[in-house]
């Protein structure tokens, strides 16, 4: 697991073997710990340097041995070792230094990165902290600052960046190890009193309390719940107040409660999701695998509104070129600028140039003749998305990949609109497109595997956390998110405010609640689709209740609220009060008070206390609940890909791992149990009947999340 050879005569070279990205594992800990011994005790070396194998220095401690007894060397006495050490030690880093493979390098006496390497330690986006000394080294090395930011955001910086941080000595274009090797040469024998980075004093800011105070504050905030960006200021804190070994102690202190916390179960669960998510099944049996995707060179987006140009930036960025199509004129030249805006920040964000040029714009659709895919994003409207994929099967060359950028509409009917229904899926995008990390790609009973290979590789490329799934009303985001969003407004009927509704989802960890959302997205978007749908006429008229559709409840609040002109921030008013058109401080309202108020007792509704218990019950739960039909009815392929989408495109926090780890870590009993009771209070609300593959889970012993396919897969077996 850790290969030796001498080089140039005095170099000790220890390679790390564990692929795909070296992996600090027991075997590799025991190989690291006998190569550097042998290199020690050569007299013939005089210097070493380490390396990974497969143009990656190291991934990190081995993620899967956390769950299990751990064996095999310890990383800390390992790196303490390899500082102590009386010949220079050299890390080569190429590829990525992350998490312990950065705090391997921090124990070496000099470290060069390839120009392309990327470093950082991301253990807080694992639910832990970089717990083999890099909380105590690298405020040593880089300051306080600097080590606070890179820590509690986990975030991974460029050669060039490291460079001008002090992480790394030297950067190269040319072969790495080569470099290193190079550099071992020039450097033995020298004196490394002044290479240990444990022996630096940690450089104290003359405001070091109000420093903390503030970074904690900070963090407190955007960590909306997680223990461990708080634990690694703790952990900062410690390299900048106390000498080293107290430091180191505080440290292993801190990552023990971590360690074992249910945040980082979770954290731990949303990272192999992730990954797991791109190994995709369709229900045919045909999966990622065995499916090749086409190569796709150049593509089109067709529609220029927020989710065309979005669209259009990220497919630029990968390096595509774009074909813009957009038959309004004043819509194209506003898309235009707004593009190369989006672009000129991005490339600057990014420290590259723009990839203006490789969008062109046109206003007619047969530009299209010669990409390889169109990515359709006009208006949400069945008979204009239809008419668009007639002239895209009559423009596009054949073979070309037809893609609809939906939100909810039927896929497949649009794929009865092209003579080759196999070349059609659905790409939905989350606004803003170049931003949003979630892409669902939605396949119809029609679409062939290698068009979902395609849109998922593209997916990838752009990286998106891109998820397949089946074809039915909302895919699986929306699907769920109804029933969130109407749980509310019953919820508000009953007696609860938005204030209520929402402080108790973002103490929960949502970076907003239900209300504040639906006001930044716009209440008439799901008024104009309830309309369409029929909803909103009551007919009352007729004598039915104003709360009954098709014998169901229903609310009809967000309907009223709209008729009052009230659509969100966009017009100043919504669930909450506004500044002005577009302002983003969301206020109180006393209108909506004394509006809800008339509106219960126009309907005989008296106000009850609702607690933020109840909330995120009925909230939650009619989503998680959901979620399993979902799973029944195998549009999604299992528990992972529902979490992955929550997580990444709909503001689920991350360290509760998404709604169906959430659901298994409450107990598969106990959500059964309180969606029976909601069930039997409201009996005319029938989603929150517990779905069969619920209750087939908790006859089966509630097994955990990473068994619930076994489950699924015998019930689709049985249908
Ligand atoms: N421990 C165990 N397995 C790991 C791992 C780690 N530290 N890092 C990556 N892997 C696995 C992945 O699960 C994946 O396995 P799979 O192929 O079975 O799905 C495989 O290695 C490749 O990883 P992937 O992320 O798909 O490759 P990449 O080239 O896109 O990215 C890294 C490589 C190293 C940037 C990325 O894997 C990463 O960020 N790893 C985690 C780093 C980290 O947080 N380390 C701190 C640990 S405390
Ligand atoms: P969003 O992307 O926010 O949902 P819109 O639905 O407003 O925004 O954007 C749809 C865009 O598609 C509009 O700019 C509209 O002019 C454009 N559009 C509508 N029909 C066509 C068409 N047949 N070809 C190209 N563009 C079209």
């Amino acid at each position: 697991m850790a290969l030796y050879t001498r080089v140039s005569g005095i170099v000790g070279l220890i390679t790390l073997q564990n692929p795909p990205v070296n992996a600090l594992s027991a075997a590799v800990r025991q190989g690291i710990v006998d190569k550097v011994e042998t290199a020690l005790s050569d007299p013939k070396v005089k210097s070493v340097v380490i390396c990974g194998q497969n143009g990656i220095f190291c991934g990190g401690a081995d993620i899967k041995e956390f769950g299990a007894q751990m064996t095999g060397p310890p990383l800390i006495p390992m790196i303490h070792a390899i500082e102590a050490a009386n010949k220079p030690v050299v890390a080569a880093i190429e590829g990525s230094a992350l998490g312990g493979g950065l705090e391997l390098a921090l124990g070496c006496h000099y470290r060069i990165a390839h120009s392309k390497a990327r470093l950082g330690l991301p253990e807080v986006t694992l639910g832990l902290l970089p717990a083999a000394g890099g909380s105590q080294r690298l405020p040593r090395l880089i300051g306080v600052p600097a080590a606070l930011n890179l820590i509690t955001t986990g975030r991974h910086v460029t050669a060039a960046e490291a460079l001008q941080l002090g992480i790394v000595d030297q950067v190269t274009d040319h072969n790495t190890v080569d470099a290193a090797v190079k550099f071992a040469l020039s450097v033995a024998g020298q004196s490394l009193d002044a290479r240990r980075i444990s022996t630096y004093p940690c450089p104290r800011p003359s405001d070091l309390d109000a420093l903390f105070e503030e970074v904690m504050q900070k963090v407190r905030q955007s960590a909306r719940g997680a223990i461990a960006p708080v634990a690694c200021v703790q952990a900062v804190r410690a390299a900048a107040t106390l000498p080293y070994t107290q430091g180191m102690e505080r440290e292993r202190e801190l990552m023990a409660t971590l360690f074992t916390s249910g945040q980082a179960r979770a954290l731990q669960y949303i990272f192999f999701a992730q990954r797991a998510v791109g190994r995709w099944r369709m229900p045919s049996g045909a999966s990622w695998d065995t499916s090749k995707p086409r190569p796709i060179n150049k593509a089109a987006v067709i529609g220029l509104g927020t989710m065309g140009r979005g669209i259009a930036v990220a497919l630029a960025q990968t390096g595509l070129s774009v074909v813009a199509v957009e038959t309004q004129e004043k819509q194209l030249m506003e898309a235009k600028q707004a593009v190369s805006s989006m672009l000129e920040r991005g490339a600057k964000r990014r420290g590259v140039a723009p990839a203006l040029d490789r969008i062109s714009y046109s206003q007619n659709i047969q530009a299209v003749a010669d990409v390889d895919l169109v990515i359709e994003a006009v208006f949400e409207d069945m008979a204009l998305k239809m008419e668009v994929f007639q002239q895209l099967s009559a423009f596009c060359k054949p073979g070309t990949l037809l893609c609809t950028n939906t939100s909810a509409l039927d896929v497949d009917q649009l794929a009865s609109e092209t003579p080759n229904p196999e070349l059609v899926v659905g790409m939905h995008f989350f606004a803003p497109a170049h931003v949003m990390k979630l892409l669902e790609v939605v396949y119809g009973p029609r679409s062939s595997p290698q068009a979902v290979a395609t849109a998922m590789q593209l997916g990838k490329k752009m990286g998106k956390a891109s998820v397949a799934v089946g074809n039915c009303r909302g895919f699986v985001g929306n699907r769920m998110l109804r029933l969130y969003v109407e749980q509310a407004s019953f919820l508000l009927e009953e007696g609860a405010t938005p204030e209520l509704v929402d402080r108790a989802l973002e103490e929960f960890g949502f970076p907003m609640g239900v209300f504040r959302m639906s006001d930044l997205s716009g209440l008439d978007v799901g008024w104009r689709t309830r309309k369409r749908d029929g909803l909103v006429e009551s007919g009352e008229a007729s004598g039915q209740s104003a709360r009954i559709r098709k014998g169901y409840r229903y609310s009809p609040i967000g309907d009223l609220i709209c008729e009052q002109g009230r659509f969100g921030q966009k017009t100043g008013r919504g669930w909450y009060q506004y500044d002005k058109p577009g302002g983003r401080v969301a206020r109180s309202d006393p209108w909506l008070h004394s509006f809800l108020e008339q509106y219960r007792a126009r309907h005989g509704l008296v106000a009850r206390s609702i607690d933020h218990q109840e909330v995120l019950e009925r909230c939650l739960y009619a989503l998680i609940n959901e979620g399993f039909r979902i799973l029944e009815d195998g549009i999604a392929a299992g528990p992972e890909d529902i979490d992955v989408i929550y997580v990444f495109g709909y503001g689920w926090p991350r360290h509760r791992g998404g709604p169906m780890f959430y659901a298994s870590t409450v107990g598969l009993a106990k959500v059964l149990e309180r969606l029976e009771h909601y069930h039997q209070v409201h009996p005319d609300v029938p989603y929150l009947q517990p779905c069969g593959l619920l209750r087939r889970l908790v006859a089966s012993g509630s097994p955990p999340v990473h068994r619930w396919r076994e489950v699924i897969n015998k019930l689709h077996s049985q249908l």
